[in-house]
């Protein structure tokens, strides 16, 4: 039986998310693609942000699984006007740094992977951007 979408981002993952220097390198390009955005991060423990994004990442995996999507509630509360007020715009960046760190770090990456993943965790991001 071939593999889903989700089983190939959940292996792609696997082979990503225990090496601290993929955050390192995510959170460096990220922050690179604009001075408004490294401006949100100035005050911020990067070394405990590493960890919270490795698993909201992972919430976003899980949700493509199936699992519901109480995390991903919480993180679009955080995310909001109400809490860190990010542009909903921000995402596409985000989306093209994480895609850009996972073809750096995982050997096994290439077009069509990229866009599993993008089919895979769209819906979640969307969910988190849309409580905006
Ligand atoms: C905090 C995940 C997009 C800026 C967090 C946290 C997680 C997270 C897990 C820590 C928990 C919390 O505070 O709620 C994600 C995910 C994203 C995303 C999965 C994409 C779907 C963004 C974007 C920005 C951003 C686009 C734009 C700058 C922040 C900031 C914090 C934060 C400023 C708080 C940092 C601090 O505590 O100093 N994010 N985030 N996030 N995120 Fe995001």
């Amino acid at each position: 039986m071939a593999l889903s979408d989700s089983d190939i981002v959940f292996q792609s993952y696997g082979r990503c998310c225990n090496k601290d220097a993929f955050f390192v390198d995510f959170y460096d390009r990220f922050m690179n693609s604009s001075d408004a955005i490294r401006d949100r991060f100035k005050n911020t423990e990067m070394k405990q942000q590493r960890h919270l994004l490795r698993n909201g990442i992972m919430q976003l995996v899980l949700h493509a699984r199936g699992m519901p999507d109480t995390k991903l509630r919480a993180l679009g509360d955080s995310h909001s006007r109400a809490g860190y007020a990010i542009p909903p715009q921000w995402y596409e960046l985000w989306m093209d740094a994480l895609m850009a760190t996972l073809r750096q770090h995982d050997d096994q990456f290439d077009d069509s992977l990229e866009q599993a993943w993008r089919r895979a965790i769209q819906p979640g991001v969307d969910m988190i951007r849309g409580a905006y």
